[in-house]
């Protein structure tokens, strides 16, 4: 079967739209059409969390509203993203069907309320949502209004029911065949966890490879769950497009497995800006981290563009502290969105819902119902932008960077007892690798351990405790042709069933990386290490950086030493090395350093893997630029400020123009606070370097 392709017409500027919440009030779905076309959105999301307004009583389906709705959505000039209901279950049918309640860890059977509630397992649920799904497919599916479907809301959380359970247990037979082969593979003689009948494998804590295989458990099984939520989609409406709302820094299930169900990648956006990212953080932080998740998502599908599906036109409810966005940071926030391939910009919402928990989250019509609003006007000016973009639609960032940022690897550090527990900070580690690339406007893409990376010249894996079946001899094959791979500390400690490797660590890397490592040092926050680079190599590092958190200390059996600890008792033993191999080179870092030695590597790495940097000169610290390429070559270049403080920035030069002005970009750019602002270029025959 050809899946369809997600290629809209025109870059997409929508939002949640919830008109069920409104029938009974006069004249108001009058006002949205309107309002709809003055802010400029040209499609909506609609059904998230309708269920009860489709389906009032069992079999009781009412779809007139929605019928309605679509229509003039369609004659008002408007698009329709097509919700699935199931995120939340209406009550009768929780009161019908108790099974398909979610139970947790504690056993317990949960009360009916809230959302994101139901069993993944639950034949009876996943009965209903067919059946949901099916009439909304046969009535709508040939809609002309119809641009995509988005399939449920934020998967999220485990069931921890009987029929889970025993889901679970048919899973391991087949995966395992044997309960011999699972107490091996979990090492469950363990604290004498050894499993004798498969009915004892019911709470998991003290045994890691057990957890790993619940988290792999419940990813197939919402897996499964979007596969039953698609086909009747896919059936009555073979070329629409299925998606996925997905969340950032969310673990439950890995992420890369649930984007193959559907066609495109959506994801939710909403970092707390002009507000405090963690503490003593700058605001750039917020610009730097946002972009990592574009390019996680977009990660996962690297050659289609994504949709920034849910952002909020200003603050969010549920934050505790969430600033009015200043003056520009709606427009740059956006901006750099459609900068990492997103092909548009939606909100949540579009009307502020007048009753519950998310009445005081932002909207574009707040409930005073205006359309003179500063926030309506952001709004506004992002759909008449988007509109002047129309000739970025279908190109895309290219990138020959890529950061390895894996689940199941996140899954085992997560539950790692370890004498660096404390420290591990993952993700934050992870975009300390990808800072220096961000700061020289180098495109990263950020992706699973089991992608294919033959076509980077660079591949940082930071962390990468767990290496699957298959990894190590992908990583040897990329450098053994020429590929630049950088490894750190905590690197190939662990099989895929979360099984420590004999014989040293970085186990099957220890060749490729030609170190050894024998121990592990974790340094109290009042703690630190020098490093310095060694006198004579070829890397042309210099200098003395410092080392926090995390100090392996290792042998380079193989490797060339290239910095070396300058304190503690393993004074001189090396926390940096390079090994060359085939036509290509890995590089391990042993400790924790900070930004100064980052940036340093970086544009080594850089240098040595013959990457153009968009701008000659350094961008100020918290400015970015990313850029977008078409198939026939021409080029979007987004230059961003994420600072809340004016920039000077100095110019790249070449054919670049300002998309707005048509002017030519100048020697100078002054960038105001958190300002964007956008050039294109035409075709050259250069691949990825300044026309
Ligand atoms: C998202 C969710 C939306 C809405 C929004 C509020 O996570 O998908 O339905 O609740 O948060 O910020």
């Amino acid at each position: 079967m050809t899946l369809p392709r997600f290629r809209p017409a025109a870059l997409i500027h929508g939002s949640d739209y919830n008109p069920e919440q409104w029938r009974k009030v006069p004249g108001i779905w009058d006002s949205d059409m309107r309002l709809l076309n003055a802010a400029h959105l040209n499609s909506v999301t609609l059904g998230i969390f309708a269920w009860a307004e489709l389906e009032p009583a069992e079999g009781v389906y009412q779809f007139a509203w929605m019928d309605e709705i679509i229509d003039r959505l369609h004659t008002n000039g408007q698009r329709v993203i097509l919700a699935t209901p199931s995120g939340a279950k209406p009550n009768w049918m929780a009161e019908s069907y108790p099974e398909i309640r979610r139970v947790g860890d504690d056993g317990r059977r949960r009360v009916q309320g809230l959302r994101h509630n139901h069993c993944l397992t639950s034949p009876v649920y996943r009965a209903k949502v067919l059946q949901m799904n099916t009439l909304l497919a046969q009535r709508y599916g040939k809609h002309p209004a119809l641009l995509a479907w988005h399939i449920s809301n934020e998967y999220g959380g485990y069931c921890s029911c009987d029929l889970c359970k025993a889901g679970f247990r048919t899973w391991l037979q087949e995966k395992y065949g044997s309960l011999d082969a699972l107490n091996d593979a979990w090492w469950s003689r363990f604290w004498s966890h050894t499993y004798t009948a498969w009915e004892q494998i019911d709470r998991l804590d003290g045994i890691h490879g057990a957890k790993l295989d619940w988290k792999r458990f419940m990813t197939h099984q919402c897996a499964s769950f979007i596969r039953n939520e698609a086909a009747p989609l896919r059936t009555h409406s073979p070329d629409i497009p299925t998606t996925i709302n997905l969340m950032p820094g969310i673990t439950w299930y890995d992420h890369h497995t649930l984007g193959r169900e559907v066609d495109f990648i959506s994801w939710d956006s909403y970092p707390s800006w002009n507000g405090q990212h963690g503490e003593n953080s700058p605001h750039w932080h917020l610009g730097l981290w946002t972009t990592f998740w574009h390019d996680h998502f977009r990660g996962m599908k690297r050659d289609e563009p994504m949709l920034l599906i849910e952002t909020t036109p200003s603050q969010v409810n549920w934050a505790g502290v969430s600033p009015l966005k200043r003056p520009g940071v709606h427009r740059t926030a956006n901006l750099l969105g459609i900068s990492r391939g997103s092909e548009g910009v939606c909100y949540f919402q579009f009307r502020s819902s007048r009753g519950s928990s998310e009445k005081y989250h932002g909207t574009v019509v707040s409930h005073d119902g205006r359309d003179d609003t500063r926030v309506f006007r952001d709004v506004r000016a992002t759909g008449e932008l988007l509109h002047a973009l129309q000739p970025i639609v279908g190109s895309l960032p290219r990138a020959e960077v890529a950061i390895i940022y894996d689940y199941q690897n996140i899954w085992t550090l997560n539950e790692m007892e370890s004498p660096v527990k404390q420290a591990l900070n993952h993700t934050s580690t992870c975009i300390d690798h990808y800072a220096p690339f961000w700061h020289s406007g180098v495109g990263v893409d950020v992706i699973e351990q089991s992608a294919d990376i033959s076509r980077y010249r660079i591949v940082i894996a930071p962390m990468l405790q767990m290496l699957l079946p298959g990894t190590a001899q992908r990583l040897s094959a990329f450098v053994e042709n020429g590929g630049i791979l950088v490894t750190t500390y905590l690197t190939g400690y662990v099989n895929e069933t979360d099984l420590c490797f004999l014989g040293g660590f970085p186990g099957p890397l220890r060749e490729l990386l030609g170190v050894r490592i024998e121990e592990i040092d974790a340094l109290p926050a009042y703690r630190t290490v020098p490093v310095t680079a060694t006198a004579d190599h070829r890397l042309g590092l210099s200098g003395t950086w410092t080392a926090r958190d995390i100090c392996e200390l290792l042998h380079a059996e193989s490797a060339e030493v290239l910095a070396t600890y300058a304190g503690e008792f393993y004074a001189g033993m090396p926390a940096v090395t390079r090994k060359a191999t085939g036509r290509g080179v890995a590089y391990h870092l042993a400790a924790r350093l900070g930004h100064d030695f980052h940036s340093l590597f970086a544009a080594t790495l850089l240098r040595d893997a013959g990457i153009t940097l968009p701008f000659a000169a350094p961008l100020p610290t918290g400015v970015t630029a990313q850029t977008r390429t078409a198939a026939d070559g021409r080029r979007w270049l987004f230059l961003m400020n994420f600072n809340e403080t004016a920039v000077t920035v100095a110019g790249a030069g070449g054919a670049w123009r300002d998309v707005e002005s048509s002017a030519a970009m100048p020697a100078t750019i002054e960038l105001p606070a958190c300002a964007a602002r956008i050039y294109s270029a035409p075709a050259t025959n250069q691949k990825n370097t300044t026309p």
